[in-house]
């Protein structure tokens, strides 16, 4: 696979949203640990994002282990503490050595009725902590079918990413994901998710400046499988993916991780 400009390592991150407890939790990072080789993290990142209640439990084995797999959290809440039962603080989420925090996940949108506004808090108050936001856009299939998917995906990164300034870009991972892809086992093809993420960047170019756009990661997800890893990955601005069904089962996530080359 060719080098990417600005050096931009894949990320491949698995979104494990309401699924695995702490115990499966523990057994699925044991055997991704077993399974993922130096030669595999050198051609990808890799994180993992249980729910709340594992987090701990893989940090623990993450760090005991000295496992080179970054911790992701799902969500977070924007204020750092106070009277707001049943949220995490993105404090808390720190403590435990969380790199990644997903921000904006349209299954937030869509249930929780996240507004960007919101999205917006929360990415700020993730990059305030030190760790780093992947913030998700994408189209509802009414938008691409009403050919407003750019419109949607670009209104929601000016919203999204108010008041973040050039030097918190390099931190920041965008996720573009058609919220018709996501659990559907319908993958957007390789040049449509391709011709999306590439708009992003020219977005980021006009917004941020040639050095943002072209360091700043974009994942694509919805359905990634380790059988269409590859040719997404083969697209020149798809630096990784989000995947969350094929993630939970460690050895289907380790050939995505692999970005579809073979075990050695
Ligand atoms: P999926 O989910 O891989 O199950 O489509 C992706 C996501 O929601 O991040």
């Amino acid at each position: 696979m060719p080098a990417r400009p600005g050096e931009r390592k894949p990320l491949i991150s698995g979104n494990w949203k309401m699924h695995h407890t702490h115990l499966d939790a523990i057994a699925v990072v044991q055997k991704l640990a077993y399974s993922l080789l130096p030669a595999d993290y050198e051609r990808a990142e890799v994180s993992v994002h249980p729910a709340f209640t594992a987090l701990r439990s893989v940090q623990t084995l993450l760090d005991a282990d000295d496992v080179p797999i970054a911790l992701g959290a799902q969500d977070v809440f924007y204020e750092d503490s106070g009277a707001f039962t049943g949220e995490v603080s993105p404090v808390m989420l720190a403590k435990l050595n969380v790199s990644y925090v997903i921000v904006g996940h349209s299954e937030r949108r869509q249930h929780f009725g996240e507004s960007d506004e919101v999205v917006n808090k929360k990415l700020l108050a993730v990059l305030r902590h030190k760790m780093r936001p992947i913030l998700c856009v994408g189209e509802t299939l009414d938008e691409r079918e009403a050919g407003v998917t750019e419109t949607k995906v670009l209104g929601q990164l000016e919203a999204d990413l108010q008041g973040v300034s050039p030097e918190a870009m390099a931190s920041l991972v965008i996720a573009y994901e058609p919220i018709w892809a996501i659990g559907t086992g319908r993958t957007a093809s390789p040049a449509d998710a391709e011709a999306v993420c590439k708009a992003v960047r020219t977005w980021l170019a006009e917004h941020y400046g040639a050095g943002v756009a072209t360091g700043t990661r974009v994942q694509y997800g919805g359905s990634v499988t380790p059988d269409n890893i590859a040719e997404l990955m083969a697209e020149d601005d798809i630096d990784g993916a989000l995947v969350g069904g094929a993630s939970l089962d460690a050895e289907r996530f380790a050939q995505i991780a692999r970005l579809g080359q073979p075990a050695k």
